[in-house]
């Protein structure tokens, strides 16, 4: 009875103050550049694995954050295999405390996912149904409960989006759209984020970005991006083409890579312009883009080559033709993008000048030396 009211005291006292962590802004295992309105902020903490902590009585991954409107937070959940079903995993967006308490705080979206397991025959839905419930509590009181029927379309890992729009969180699950959930309560109410499940994991976490549509100059931080650099650029692909080309820091060799997305042709071509001649285009190895899908293009410049990755799948790799430094990149097209992140070498010392540099501006201009 004693070690039970002490296990409780302990468990109160510990909840009381739990060492809540804030919620990493990027997936770099380093320091990081990462969007901020107008310009790219320094973002020195590595990421870091979420872990699962006591707080309060309940076991939960919890994370200090607000949410502003244009942000997603990025997930990866992995749901694997229970007794009941095969994973369950809820996340809620809370005002004031880090986890749901009876009567006070309110959770401005709670989402809970279910990965159905068929056992009864027949088998009238195929075993890989996500069941979905939203709600929000509002004064203490739960609202009326949405609930939904999704398709899970992986094995175990369950990458998830929630970027927050105007009036609604839009919700994207392995790159499509999902759901959306209107605000019931404001966005800004939010300032923890939590995650508990049973059978299931959080193996990820962030929060970032900003929405930005070309035309798009981004003038990279820092005297630009070396080897050893990773550029991450999250987007919604539209059924239109786009393209990406990137310069020196003092525009002096032209278009150093232009990254061309031909969604007639299902093409990626890779090409530079040095001077007035275009190089040898080599062509990506498949097509990664799919209309209105989500997608992150991974960009790792080494020494000699750059490669391109999409969704994790690489797609080509370039040889440097000019300088292994790139200044700035302009992208022109029809796509929505929701985030620019720039990785320094792990390795890096820390930055310690002002944690504001770059620049993201719609005024872009042409990189060719001569367009004829
Ligand atoms: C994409 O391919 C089509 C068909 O060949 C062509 O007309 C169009 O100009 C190409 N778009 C870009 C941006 O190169």
């Amino acid at each position: 009875m004693l070690c039970v009211i002490l296990f409780l005291l302990l468990a109160t006292v510990q909840g009381q103050n739990p060492p809540i962590p804030k919620m990493d802004e990027h997936r770099c295992l380093g320091s990081a550049w990462v969007v901020d309105r107008t310009r790219f902020r320094y973002s020195s903490n590595p990421v870091s694995k979420p872990s699962l902590m006591l707080v309060n009585g309940q076991y939960v991954y919890a994370f200090k954050t607000g949410i502003r409107e244009g942000q997603t937070v990025h997930i990866l959940a992995e749901l694997d295999g229970g007794i009941k079903d095969l994973g369950r995993m809820e996340f809620n967006f809370l005002a004031g405390t880090p986890v749901i308490e009876d009567g006070t705080g309110a959770d401005v979206m709670h989402l809970k996912f279910i990965r159905s397991k068929q056992i009864l025959p027949p088998r009238t839905r195929p075993a890989n149904d996500l069941y979905i419930t939203a709600n929000t509590l509002k004064n203490g009181k739960w609202m009326d409960q949405i609930n939904m029927v999704r398709r899970f379309n992986g094995k175990y890992l369950f990458p998830l989006t929630i970027t927050a729009l105007a009036d609604r969180f839009e919700i994207r699950a392995f790159g499509e759209f999902f759901f959306y959930y209107y605000y019931r309560l404001p966005l800004d109410y939010i300032s923890f984020v939590n995650a508990r499940g049973s059978d299931s994991r959080l193996n990820q976490i962030y929060i970032g970005g900003q929405r930005m549509e070309p035309p798009l100059r981004a003038v990279f931080p820092n005297g630009g991006i070396k080897p050893g650099f990773t550029l991450i650029i999250d987007g919604v692909a539209r059924n239109s083409d786009f393209s990406i080309a990137f310069t020196d820091p003092e525009n002096k060799f032209g278009i150093m890579l232009e990254i061309r997305v031909n969604f007639s042709k299902q093409t990626v071509i890779l090409n530079s312009k040095i001077g007035k001649r275009w190089g040898q285009a080599v062509r990506g190895s498949y097509f990664p883009f799919k209309d209105k899908k989500a997608f992150d293009m991974e960009i790792r410049f080494f020494e000699k080559t750059l490669t391109v990755f999409v969704d994790t799948k690489e797609v080509a790799t370039f040889d440097h033709r000019a300088l292994p430094t790139y200044g700035e990149m302009s992208v022109e097209g029809l796509l929505h993008i929701r985030g620019i992140t720039i990785c320094e070498p792990q390795q890096w010392p820390k930055h310690a000048g002002d944690m504001y540099s770059g620049l993201l501006t719609k005024q872009t201009y042409s990189y060719s030396k001569d367009d004829s």
